[in-house]
């Protein structure tokens, strides 16, 4: 594995198109076992602001495939709950630690961590973006399609971090991205014209209102829950707002024929994905689950080569 240019991984756009190449490459191949790497003693800090369950052990699992261990921490096993200031656990736990794995709610406070980190940070999920779950999805359509040649992939759903983080990710590899969202809930436009930059002239992002147009020719139907960690409180309103939005099996029928589906989980059957659809030879959703692990081992190796 070769060492990113970038310290932290805050972004998809912290690595270039060869490099998300790269670390796809690297995971293929820790997931094939054509590769092992042993990272004696290294150590990985977890800090959970938020609940998961796929995020914090695929980074243990990973972390310990390498050879290292982890620590797991959150607002109440730590004094940051206590509110200790970001620029003070930032400072120490970088001296004990290798490299630390952030989920927080606000981005700009997993920017302070990094300012503030003489170690890699890496984003767990923040309220922007899951740059960790787009190397994971890709490897799973890379599995699925080879290259990314012609492949076409629609998100359904709120214009949330995951959403973000495809958008991104898909316009470094060069995939057409279309995003049906409700009217209201687009992604970020500061991510929409990022994005079309690294299109450039190439017009492969596509946001509309309809997820049936949306659908039609795409190769990956991909979906979210619409209220996020943190949207408690909008879940109501939301629930209404989405009405339409599910991945059911008509608008299923509508991609085409062996168009595989995808859902970073966890997943809310009844609501933005039905169990049919869920259960279906289409989904790919578990592989994508256990690419978690072999995505983030390779980003674990890169950032510590
Ligand atoms: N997809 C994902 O990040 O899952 P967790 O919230 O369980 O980590
Ligand atoms: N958008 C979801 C993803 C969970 C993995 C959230 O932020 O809660």
């Amino acid at each position: 594995p070769h060492k990113l240019s970038n310290d932290n991984f805050l972004s998809c756009l912290d690595i270039s198109a060869d490099e998300v190449h790269h670390i796809l490459e690297v995971a293929k191949n820790f997931k094939n076992e054509d590769l092992e790497l042993k990272l004696k003693n290294k150590v990985l800090g977890l800090i959970f602001d938020k609940s998961s369950t796929r995020t914090r052990v695929s980074f243990q699992v990973a972390m310990s495939r390498l050879g290292g261990t982890t620590i797991d921490l959150n607002p109440n096993t730590s004094q940051i709950g206590r509110g200790e200031a970001i620029k003070d656990t930032a400072r120490v736990l970088s001296r004990y630690c290798d490299v630390i794995a952030i989920r927080t709610f606000k981005h700009s406070d997993l920017e302070e961590y990094a300012k503030w980190s003489t170690k890699p940070i890496i984003n767990a999920l923040t309220d922007f973006e899951h740059p960790c779950q787009a190397l994971a999805d890709f490897l799973t359509i890379k599995e699925e399609y080879f290259d990314f040649e012609n492949v076409v992939l629609t998100f359904v759903g709120d214009g949330n971090n995951v959403a973000n983080s495809l958008i991104l990710c898909g316009a470094l590899l060069g995939v057409e991205v279309r995003i049906a969202c409700p009217k209201g809930y687009e992604p970020d436009s500061l991510v929409i014209n990022q994005a079309r930059e690294i299109y450039k002239n190439k017009n492969l992002l596509k946001i509309s209102n309809d997820p049936f147009s949306a659908v039609s020719g795409a190769n990956v139907l991909y979906t979210d829950v619409w209220s996020s960690m943190g949207e408690e409180k909008q879940k109501e309103e939301k629930d209404k707002d989405f009405n339409g939005f599910s991945i059911d099996e008509n608008l299923l029928s509508k991609a085409e024929k062996d168009a595989i589906i995808l859902h970073c989980l966890p997943a809310y059957r009844g609501k933005e994905i039905t169990e049919k659809v869920m259960e279906s030879k289409n989904s790919r959703i578990f592989n994508q689950a256990e690419n978690r692990m072999h995505a983030q081992q390779a980003l674990l190796a890169c950032l510590l080569a």
